[in-house]
């Protein structure tokens, strides 16, 4: 039986039918369907809508309805049903007969539509959790592991100043902690149950909407049924969240791409996560960064059609809104998909500290710290600047570092240079000398790793407080 179709005097389309059905999609949503179906029934039992063994009948079938699609991959398989909330009505009939059709009373598919994508969004959000914490995790480790080595950071992709590998690491550590906070954030907002809204103005039976909610872990209903029928904002929320993560994961391996390209030599790529060339027998392909990074591409476009579809839509449930589920699965899946992937290359990707250290000694990158030597001797940092400035086209006059020029070369660009300045001319020094909070000094960089550590802590303790 159909869900409606009391008043058509003429049959439907049968290729518009096919065209319009969601479910070759949704039934993705068939667990959360039937969650919300069984609090739904409680409910309609608490309101005399349902006997006892009406409501026993109907969570039995529902339960059925579960296990059958557990175990068996073609039962989905149903060009009839018109979306995941006509086919579990279909199947609930054909297992226990006409009392399944009670189950919609007082419910429209709008409130369920707006439920189960909120279940789903919520469940997806744990799962990914768990992933960015694994993710940090490796990171994290392999900020530990590179101790004291160091490679040159840039900026403008040039080189800039010495860093240590650690709080180069750290980098990303940050962006995967926001990642993980913007996750945090979207769960805690969409975390309200819209059944209880009907199609856009309410049940039409007075249920006990905080029960509802209260049994599918929701923290309460929502405050206003047009709003609840019509809001995918947890959608957007979820999927721009997920841009994000596909935008680091994409830098992240675009810096890979480029570190294991011959020209830096700074990472050696894992075969298990390589490919080769059919044509030349010598290559050795990056194809997990490269998709990694062409696949925040596909993330970033969902976003964009999920805004699309929802800019001026009129209050309160669209059929254009459907439009808002295949996006939101295809980030979902994509992001999902990459993050355990990422880990495993990183734990098996070799790191050759000693081409780093060999990039971080060269290319004048102690010249910053060189005029900081003045500045910390009462020169003005213009004219320091200036001064090291001349010292480094001596330097390249010379074909040597700021380490080659003597004492007399020195004193001509600025008295005050004595021989203590080539001290401070050291990686180590140079290291030692940013020393602040969130600096790449030695100290402060393992400050930053504990505090980073106990973050994702924290993040460990939400994810079980969820469980
Ligand atoms: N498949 C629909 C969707 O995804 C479910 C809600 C249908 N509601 C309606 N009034 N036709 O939006």
């Amino acid at each position: 039986m159909k869900m409606w179709g009391g008043c058509f005097r003429q049959p439907v389309d049968a290729e518009f039918q096919r065209w319009q059905s969601s479910f070759p999609f949704d039934r993705r949503l068939l667990s959360y369907e039937l969650a919300a179906s069984v609090a739904h029934a409680r409910a309609l039992r608490n309101a005399d809508i349902l006997s006892s063994e009406e409501l026993i009948a109907i969570l039995q079938g529902l339960e059925q309805i579960g296990a059958k699609a557990a175990s068996s991959s073609i039962f989905t398989e149903d060009e009839e049903a018109e979306d995941v909330h006509h086919f579990v009505q279909k199947q609930l009939a054909s297992l226990i007969g006409e009392v399944a059709y009670k189950l919609h009373s007082g419910r429209s598919r709008n409130e369920q539509i707006a439920t189960d994508l909120r279940l789903y969004i919520r469940a997806r959000i744990d799962q990914l959790q768990i992933d960015l914490t694994e993710w940090l995790e490796v990171l994290l480790e392999r900020a530990e592991q590179a101790e004291k080595a160091v490679l040159p950071a840039y900026t403008h992709l040039q080189r800039a100043e010495p860093v240590l590998v650690a709080h180069y690491l750290l980098a990303y550590v940050e962006m995967f902690l926001r990642d993980s906070g913007r996750l945090a954030d979207c769960r805690k907002r969409l975390n309200l149950c819209p059944l209880g809204s009907g199609a856009v103005a309410g049940a039409t039976i007075a249920l006990d909407r905080r029960a509802m909610a209260a049994d599918l872990g929701f923290c309460g209903p929502t405050a206003n049924s047009i709003d609840a029928t019509s809001d995918r904002d947890f959608v957007l929320e979820f999927v721009n969240a997920l841009c994000l993560i596909g935008l680091h994961l994409s830098r992240w391996a675009e810096e890979m791409l480029l570190f294991s390209s011959e020209e830096f030599g700074f990472v050696q790529l894992p075969e298990a996560f390589s490919t080769g060339s059919s044509a030349m027998p010598q290559k050795k392909n990056p194809d997990l960064l490269e998709l990694t990074r062409g696949k925040a591409a596909r993330v970033i476009a969902d976003a964009n059609t999920l805004m699309i579809v929802t800019k001026g839509l009129p209050l309160a449930y669209n059929k254009d809104l459907q439009e808002t589920q295949e996006p939101l699965f295809d980030a979902a899946i994509t992001i999902s998909g990459l993050l355990p992937l990422v880990n495993a290359w990183m734990k098996a990707a070799q790191f050759n500290y000693g081409r780093m250290r060999q990039a971080a000694e060269a290319g004048f990158m102690n010249a910053w710290a060189a005029a900081t030597y003045l500045v910390q001797r009462g020169v003005p940092s213009a004219l320091a600047h200036e001064q090291i400035g001349r010292a480094v086209q001596l330097c390249l006059d010379k074909n040597c570092g700021l380490e080659g020029l003597s004492l007399e070369e020195l004193r001509s660009l600025n008295p005050v240079f004595d021989t203590d300045f080539y001290a401070c001319l050291r990686l180590e020094s140079v290291l030692a000398i940013h020393d602040v909070a969130g600096g790449t000094a030695p100290s402060r960089v393992r400050q930053a790793i504990s505090d980073a550590t106990h973050r994702l802590e924290a993040i460990r303790e939400e994810i079980h407080a969820h469980a």
